[in-house]
């Protein structure tokens, strides 16, 4: 008997390597495991065997079982490889190294966001943080933003629907909610947690129905900042923004304020730089962002009393300073994904 196992393991093992197809598998495995197979029919015999051969005799089966059953563990795999490289087109080798193994980095629009954060907490400011859905009230109303400025139009804002309900942002009546337009909401729902002295600057993603172009995108990133206390005066706010220019762009950075409106400050201005070591940009007013002191009717919506607290607020683009700093001319490289642009900024 142990020479009858002997050989079904020494055919199954010369056989097996050669088969092609699930089909011819299965005829072969039926000769050897099938009801009728050799292997089977050996096993059948165990009830003959004398007693105190059991023993011997069924390890022995055990073991030719388990060989056989490996070989055919090999042609399956073989046949699923096959099947696999058959769908795929080649034959792939997971054990390859993969192609590159460098570490990634922080996307060029984060690193700069983080330098701009890193500076302002060094000069007290903390990080605010909200929703990027929001309501009219906070996007526009609570900002002294009115029903017919162009930003609430539909074909500036993306509007969400009116059956919508977003658990953590709440909307009265026929308010709508829409994807907030600008960071200046993280104004108001800062100011209604907390009370002066306020100093924050909010980073995050905004959304325009602009249609993109070299310096537009639908979707981009803006800083807030905001200041609230006793006798916050202009000079701070020129003084906070000086610094921040000189840091980002070097100490040969010259500012200027130009007026300006928003509805939520007042008096509005623009604030320009200029810098002889900026390339191409060099000894051009550049535009940055929008500032002011904060609009005694913002203070009135949430609770503040305008005749004891004053502030500033400034807000930018955060893809428009680094788009300067890293010598970027068309904003729509940060959204491709292209490591052949990422890995300059590594
Ligand atoms: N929210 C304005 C915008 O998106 C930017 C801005 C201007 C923010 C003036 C401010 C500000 O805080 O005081 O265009």
């Amino acid at each position: 008997m142990q020479k009858d196992l002997n050989t079904i393991v020494a055919n199954v093992r010369e056989k097996t390597p050669a088969i092609k197809t699930r089909a011819e598998f299965e005829a072969y495995k039926a000769t050897i495991s099938g009801p009728r197979g050799v292997l089977t029919d050996i096993m059948k015999g165990m009830g003959k065997v004398p007693k105190e051969d059991k023993p011997a005799i069924g390890k022995a089966i055990n073991e030719a079982k388990m060989a056989v059953e490996a070989a055919f563990a090999t042609v399956i795999e073989g046949l699923e490889a096959a099947e696999l490289a058959a769908k795929i087109g080649t034959a792939i080798d997971p054990t390859l190294p993969s192609p590159d193994s460098t570490r990634g980095t922080l996307h060029p629009i984060s690193q700069v966001r983080e330098e701009m954060v890193d500076l302002f907490r060094r000069i007290g400011f903390s990080v605010a943080e909200a929703t990027e859905v929001e309501s009219e009230h906070y996007c526009f109303d609570a900002l002294n933003i009115p029903a017919d400025h162009p930003a609430r139009d539909m074909q500036d804002s993306y509007y969400l629907p009116d059956d919508l309900s977003v658990n953590n942002v709440s909307k009265e009546g026929e308010e709508k909610y829409l994807l907030r337009t600008h960071t200046s909401s993280v104004q108001i729902r800062t100011m209604l947690k907390q009370k002066p002295p306020v100093r924050i600057v909010a980073p995050g993603r905004c959304f325009r129905r602009d249609t993109p172009d070299a310096t537009h995108s639908a979707n981009f990133h803006q800083i807030e900042g905001l200041y609230v206390d006793k006798d916050v005066t202009l000079l701070d706010l020129k003084a906070t923004l000086d610094h921040f220019v000189k840091t980002i762009f070097g100490p040969k950075a010259k500012t200027r304020l130009r007026p300006s409106f928003f509805p939520f400050t007042e008096p509005s201005f623009e604030m320009d730089f200029f810098s002889p070591d900026l390339g191409k940009l060099s000894n051009k007013w550049l535009e940055i962002m929008g500032c002011g002191m904060v609009d005694p009717k913002v203070f009135k919506a949430v609770g503040i009393d305008p005749e004891v607290y004053t502030g500033y607020a400034f807000g930018m683009g955060i893809e428009r300073i680094a788009m300067i700093l890293q010598g970027v001319d068309d904003i729509r490289y940060y959204y491709q994904n292209d490591v052949r642009f990422l890995k300059q900024f590594a």
